[in-house]
C-alpha cells in the first residue's frame, strides 16, 4: 500500500492509500479530498482533477503529454508543477508524497 497525502486549500491533511498502478485522482477521490472533483471520471477532459506536484517529485515523473498540457492551459491558475491527478499514475516509489490541492477548486 503506497500513501500520498493531499493537502487540502483548506489546509487539512488527508492521507490516501492506493495501490501501484492507481491514479492520482482515484486516490484522492477514494479518500474524500475536497477539491478533487473528477467531473469527467479520468477521461483527462474536465481539469476539475488539477493539483500541483512538489518540483521534486514533478522532476521524477515522465513529462505530461500534448492533451494533458492543453486541459491544464484551460485550468484556474496553472504552476509549473501542476498535472492532472487523473493522468499520473502511482508508482511504489511515490511512497510519501505530498500534493497540493489548488485554492481555486474549493
Ligand atoms: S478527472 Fe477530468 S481531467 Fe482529470
Amino acid at each position: 500500500m503506497i500513501t500520498v497525502t493531499f493537502l487540502e486549500a483548506s489546509g487539512n491533511r488527508i492521507e490516501a492509500h492506493a495501490n501501484a498502478g492507481d491514479t492520482l485522482m482515484q486516490a484522492a477521490v477514494g479518500a474524500g479530498v475536497e477539491g478533487i472533483a473528477a467531473e469527467c471520471g479520468g477521461a483527462g477532459a474536465c481539469g476539475t482533477c488539477h493539483c500541483v506536484l512538489p518540483q521534486d517529485w514533478f522532476d521524477r515523473m515522465p513529462a505530461p503529454n500534448s492533451d494533458e498540457t492543453d486541459m491544464l492551459d484551460f485550468v484556474i491558475d496553472p504552476q509549473p508543477t501542476s498535472r492532472l491527478s487523473c493522468q499520473v499514475s502511482i508508482g511504489e516509489n511515490m511512497d510519501g508524497m505530498e500534493v497540493q490541492v489548488p485554492d481555486t477548486q474549493i
